[in-house]
């Protein structure tokens, strides 16, 4: 790891272990971008890379340089609006005359030790100090304002954590009309683009297709990040698979409104930019303010899209996720919500507890219904006080499971209001609204404004007094619809754009407190399902909630599509009852439990229900997570078959760091006529190629064997057929 400026040069340069990232300040002050990706050694030929790329006088360039200077016309490190560069740009500044035309312009720069986290905003962070940050401070030419580049690199990973700020020294006002986080600028538009869309129920279902000439976008203006599309995107070389290739990754850490986008211009390279979507947004930045954008994760790898999905993962896991929980193993838990909706009582809910913990349960996690008046999802949102006659006395059923030795978590949807609420007759310009204007209602349901510190401090009044009052070792975080009418009581017209991202750091505020007070509690993320899964949100929860659709089969290209970015210790996974509520399938409990094991594991059904036999798989699966969660959590992960889950076979695996020891799953979706199938021959990845492994029906093989010839998978003549094997080193 190192980063260095050569002045006789003028160039930086950022070597992380596998990859290296250079640039250069131009004459007209301009950074030029050199290059990002593989090692590489600085000469002249490599220099050549941050000259022009085309001529033409459509391209001007700025007074007093020559056209080879055109902004238009070279890769750039971060672009700005208005002054020849008219791909979509990265930064706009508006000034008090009215103009949004930014000129950035090299002023000096500082290698420092460490990384510094972002205030109020989820960041990454190294507690080892072994990181380095570069930080250059670009001037907008027309407005004085500051605007500095972050760059931070680390000891242990081939990640660049990125970000932007903009201080005003000035003794006027800015407004901020747009301020990505990562710019970057590729030599050419050779790639294929990989992201996550979905909807609520599909979730992060990986797409890839050729980058096309022009614009492309994902983003969400829905205030939060949404089921639609996942703050993340991928450029991967065409001929990329899981396994080889250079493939490059962009991950924002934030769980509002974002955009990602890609530009392949005239001269066929691409420039890909992400950060918070600058539709409906704009920051009044004061003099001697400073604003900061959130934070963007860039990664390289060359060993195929496999090989950056284990980057994201490690990084998330060691620099991201904050919470204690993060490496711990997790409490097997019970969710009661599919097994009762909101038809429940302290009786039922203790029966429940008392079942699960004789087949070795550890947590009963009670969902939505336990508050106010609640018996549906008409009412009750806000007032967060236990509904008595429901539960009784909250901290005696608590201590009731405690003493089965069982811990207790408790659902919360702490953005949300209901018109019928205590909350609301006494709040309702706490509701995000236009005044005077009709609101949209979703689930019956308002969003309150979480820009405000009143309603955060209420929340974080009336959540930590629930906390407080028993002994609540987890929560749920839920958050089940958009934000509409975004539109805050409290702040003046001008600023009005500023409500959305606000909200956001509202939100991630209260985060912040109550985890001060309470800094052991697991924090499971939630929204409709997996809505607002992303690396902001890791930084609080360790994990989130995958989606609502807990169907084994739709869960595997959800999972699949999620390991993209995200650890397999950060997704929500849990064995629920057949039929399935969302898809109405049955399919085995068996295979219902390797898709779960594959997650933080778990139960959400009606163990009081459940015959003899599966109640014994209950007990098989639970030792299962105690045998492989470690694995599963720490280990190094390998998507086995290409398209995520996307096709009939589908196989994962996890290798511990040591290489000794290795657990694969394999689904088939669908049976084939003879049951063939084709022979499945399924190559290992990531073993050690010397090492003599042994699988648990005591047949060996070696490491180069099972990666170069594979094993063949047993077949079965049946739908939705799934196995579990593992291979231990034998020496
Ligand atoms: C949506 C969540 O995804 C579900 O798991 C459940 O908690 C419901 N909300 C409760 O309203």
């Amino acid at each position: 790891m190192q980063i260095h400026f050569c002045k006789k040069r003028k160039l930086f340069r950022l070597e992380t272990e596998n990859s290296s990232c250079l640039f250069r300040i131009g004459p007209g002050g301009e950074l030029r971008h050199i290059w990002y990706g593989g090692k590489v050694e600085v000469d002249t030929i490599l220099e050549e890379f941050a000259d022009r790329m085309g001529t033409s006088s459509f391209s001007p360039q700025p007074e007093g340089l020559t056209p080879d200077d055109s902004p238009d016309l070279l890769p750039l490190e971060y672009s700005a609006f208005g002054c020849s560069d008219f791909r979509i740009t990265a930064a706009a500044l508006r000034k008090e005359n009215g103009t949004s035309v930014t000129s950035l312009i090299y002023r000096s720069h500082k290698i420092l030790k460490g990384k510094k986290v972002l205030p109020g905003l989820p960041s990454s962070f190294s507690k080892t100090k072994d990181s380095m940050t570069l930080e250059v401070t670009m001037e907008d030419g027309f407005s004085g304002a500051g605007v500095i580049l972050s760059y931070s690199i680390f000891a242990d990973s081939d990640v660049i954590a990125r970000s932007v700020r903009v201080s005003n020294p000035t003794k006027t006002t800015v407004r901020i009309e747009k301020l990505l986080s990562a710019q970057l600028d590729f030599h050419h538009a050779d790639f294929d683009v990989i992201y996550l869309k979905g909807m609520w129920g599909k979730e992060r279902q990986a797409v890839r297709h050729r980058l096309l000439p022009g614009r492309q976008c994902i983003s969400s203006s829905r205030g939060s990040t949404g089921h639609q599309y996942n703050p993340g995107i991928v450029f991967a070389e065409p001929s990329a698979t899981e396994n080889v290739g250079d493939v490059y990754g962009m991950l924002l850490l934030y769980s509002g409104n974002y955009i990602a986008e890609a530009e392949c211009d005239q001269y066929q390279t691409l420039r890909a930019l992400i950060g918070i979507n600058p539709e409906n947004f704009e920051w009044k930045l004061e003099p001697n303010e400073t604003f900061y954008a959130p934070e963007a994760l860039l990664f390289f790898s060359d060993k195929g899209i496999g090989g950056l999905s284990r980057i994201s993962h490690k990084f998330l896991m060691d620099h991201v996720i904050r919470s204690p929980w993060g490496h711990r193993k997790r409490p097997i838990l019970i969710n009661n919500w599919e097994a009762t909706y909101f038809d429940f009582n302290n009786e039922k809910i203790f029966q429940i507890a008392k079942e699960a913990s004789k087949l070795g349960i550890e947590m009963l996690v009670l969902d939505d219904g336990w508050f106010g008046e609640r018996n549906d999802d008409r009412s009750s949102l806000g007032d967060w006080f236990v509904n008595k006659k429901k539960l009784g006395n909250l901290a005696s059923l608590v201590r009731k499971i405690n003493k089965l030795n069982m811990k207790f978590g408790l659902w919360f949807e702490p953005e949300m209001i209901s018109e019928n609420s205590q909350l609301y007759r006494k709040h309702p310009d706490w509701v995000l609204h236009v005044p005077g204007g009709k609101k949209s209602i979703g689930r019956t349901q308002m969003v309150l404004d979480m820009s405000r510190t009143d309603v955060v401090d209420y929340l974080f009044h009336t959540i930590s007094d629930v906390l407080h009052s028993a002994n609540i070792e987890y929560i749920k975080w839920d958050m089940n619809r958009n934000l509409t009418e975004i539109y805050s009581q409290l702040l003046p017209p001008d600023r009005q754009k500023e409500t959305a991202h606000r909200y956001v750091l509202g939100v991630y505020q209260l985060h912040e407190r109550l985890l001060e007070e309470f800094p052991n509690l697991l924090i499971e993320g939630c929204s409709g399902g997996g809505g607002r899964f992303d690396a902001g949100m890791l930084y609080y929860a360790p994990q989130i909630w995958c989606s609502d659709n807990s169907d084994a089969l739709d869960r595997i290209s959800i999972q699949m599509g999620t390991s993209l970015f995200y650890p397999s210790s950060a997704m929500g996974a849990h064995v629920s009852v057949c039929p399935n509520h969302q898809t109405r399938r049955t399919v085995p409990f068996t295979m219902r439990g390797h898709v779960a094991l594959s997650g933080t594991f778990g139960y959400e059904l009606d163990i009081t229900k459940l015959s003899d036999e599966e109640k014994e798989l209950v007990r098989q699966q639970i030792q299962n997570y105690h045998e492989w969660n470690n694995i599963v959590r720490e280990g190094n992960h390998y998507r086995l078959t290409e398209n995520f889950g996307q096709t009939n076979i589908a196989a994962w695996s996890w290798v511990s760091q040591d290489q000794k020891k290795v657990l694969v799953t394999v689904i088939r979706k669908n049976s084939e006529p003879c049951g063939i199938n084709p022979p499945l021959h399924l190559k290992l990845r990531g073993l050690d190629p010397d090492k003599l492994y042994e699988l648990d029906d005591k047949r060996r093989s070696h490491g180069k064997t099972l990666m170069n010839a594979g094993i063949r998978i047993p077949n079965a003549m049946q739908d939705a057929f799934s196995i579990i094997f593992h291979l231990n080193a034998t020496e």
